[in-house]
């Protein structure tokens, strides 16, 4: 049997525990390696701590086989293995920007105990030059270490972790060292023949069961899709990726508020826009805006990093600028038929950043329900996954429900603020006839006007009405 290399994952977030998983299910040994004992622990009895779409599944899986190992040690995993990859995470600075400490610690702590020869992969999202850094420090704790350094930043989406993970679209690898790289890329080439697997015949029912929904087959061959680059490319690759989605979004949610003074819908409006390919229809939908652990991180982040190097961004401030002013402008839409909120009774459909994911970060629709609180409105809400998470930064006074239909039950507006299929494929004519009043606030533009009109709703979208 071929023999594969042991593997270090330090750090189980969704990028970390997500790799981990498809890394020991497509054979190789993995250790997952943590700080956090609760972590760990959860781990150990073979689940997630968090939701994402199979990966419980993979989890189970990984645990069965003992091909993963979830250790608070370093002593135990790092000697062993031959490729470590670091996915701790970089919190918010004040200034957004990213906190670097955890990723120093973690190049600290493994360079204390490996043997020659290990490749250190980044995959945390970090700002261009943090490598060169990482390298130093590396250097300083253990001066004779023979080891490598590879950029390799994570494109996975939250709410769909594991199918991205699988079915890669890319693989963006930054080292001085075209050797490590090529031992960086081998690993990669064990999932996409994973991914084949799973797609194949008789592999169909593993993948139903286990991924949720259909692998696609890449029609570029898997080395087409690996792009070997200078440590510092790598690092800007992922993080003007980024930038530039939240410039689309922006852009889109700018048009949509010309829309709406010009009584254009934003969707044929992007529909036809996006049909051109160079443009492209993806990221190009108007709503509440873009919120997360990525985008408002990483676009901070890079203008913190241009200002540095005095380099204008202006570019970026101001899709920020359009992306904060977004949740007021949900509110001024509310207001064409809500004169005063005080004592209104809302509905917040939603409140993780996005539908798929369990994640509170930066969400536009606690943003929202926050905001309505503030101006007198009775607001309660209700989310299929991220209410737990959502305790934090959600306002006590937001009543939390169980249900569309317990959440909805007299109350003066519902605001549909993120789109998740249950919500939008819900039976609008219950909501209606369960509701006191009739507005309807379609913070993601999901829903059918000419229905929702049918139905008696007083309908507002983000550049559509
Ligand atoms: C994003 C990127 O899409 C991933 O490629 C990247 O790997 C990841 O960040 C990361 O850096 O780790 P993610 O934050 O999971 O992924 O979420 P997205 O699906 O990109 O959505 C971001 C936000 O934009 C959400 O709040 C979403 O509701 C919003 N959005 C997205 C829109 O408002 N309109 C759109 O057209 C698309």
């Amino acid at each position: 049997m071929e023999e594969l290399p042991t593997i270090s994952i330090v750090g189980t977030g969704y990028v970390g525990l997500t790799t981990a998983a498809v890394l020991a299910n497509s054979g190789f040994k993995v250790y997952t390696v943590d700080i956090d004992p609760e972590k760990i622990e959860t781990i150990k009895t073979g689940k997630a701590y968090f939701y994402e779409e199979a990966l419980d599944e993979l989890v189970e899986r990984a645990i069965e086989t003992r091909n993963l190992i979830p250790t608070l040690s370093y002593e135990e995993s790092i000697p062993n293995s031959d490729v470590v990859f670091s996915c701790v995470g970089t919190p918010d600075r004040e200034d957004g920007s990213h906190n670097l400490d955890y990723i120093y610690a973690a190049a600290e702590s493994t360079a204390k105990v490996a043997n020659d020869g290990l490749v250190f992969v980044q995959k945390s999202t970090v700002p261009v030059g943090t490598g060169r850094q990482v390298i130093k420090r590396i250097k300083n704790v253990r001066e004779d270490l023979q080891f490598e350094y590879v950029s390799n930043p994570e494109f996975l989406r939250e709410g769909s972790a594991v199918y991205n993970t699988l079915n890669m679209e890319r693989v963006i690898l930054g080292s001085d060292s075209q050797e490590a790289m090529d031992r960086v890329e081998a690993v990669y080439k064990k999932i996409d023949e994973l991914c084949k697997k799973l797609s194949g015949v008789n592999f169909g029912e593993y993948a139903s069961q286990y991924i949720g929904r259909k692998l696609k087959a890449e029609t570029k061959s898997f080395e087409d899709r690996v792009y070997k680059m200078r440590l510092e490319s790598a690092e800007l690759v992922k993080v003007s990726a980024n930038a530039f989605l939240a410039l689309k979004i922006s852009f889109a949610n700018s048009i949509a508020k010309l829309a709406d003074k010009t009584d254009a819908d934003i969707n044929e409006v992007m529909d036809g826009v996006g049909s051109d390919t160079r443009i492209g229809r993806a990221f190009l939908y108007a709503g509440l805006g873009w919120g997360g652990g990525c985008f408002p991180k990483d676009v901070s982040g890079l203008i913190s990093v241009a200002n540095d190097r005095e380099v204008g961004m202006s570019i970026m401030e101001a899709a920020v600028d359009v992306n904060d002013s977004m949740v007021k402008y949900g509110v001024e839409k509310l207001s064409r038929h809500i004169k005063d909120f005080s004592g209104k009774k809302i509905v917040i459909l939603g409140l993780a950043f996005k539908p798929g994911t369990s994640d509170v970060r930066k969400s536009q629709a606690i943003k929202l329900a926050n905001k309505l609180v503030e101006l007198g409105a009775e607001v309660v809400a209700y989310d299929p996954k991220a209410m737990e998470e959502a305790e934090e930064t959600l306002d006590p006074s937001v009543r939390l429900m169980n249900s569309v239909s317990e959440a909805v039950d007299g109350m003066d507006a519902v605001v549909l603020a993120v789109d998740w299929k249950e919500f939008v494929d819900a039976d609008w004519s219950k909501i209606k006839a369960a509701m006191a009043g009739d507005v309807l606030f379609d913070g993601r533009n999901k829903l059918d006007i000419d229905e929702m009109m049918e139905l008696g709703f007083r309908y507002e979208g983000v550049g559509r009405r």
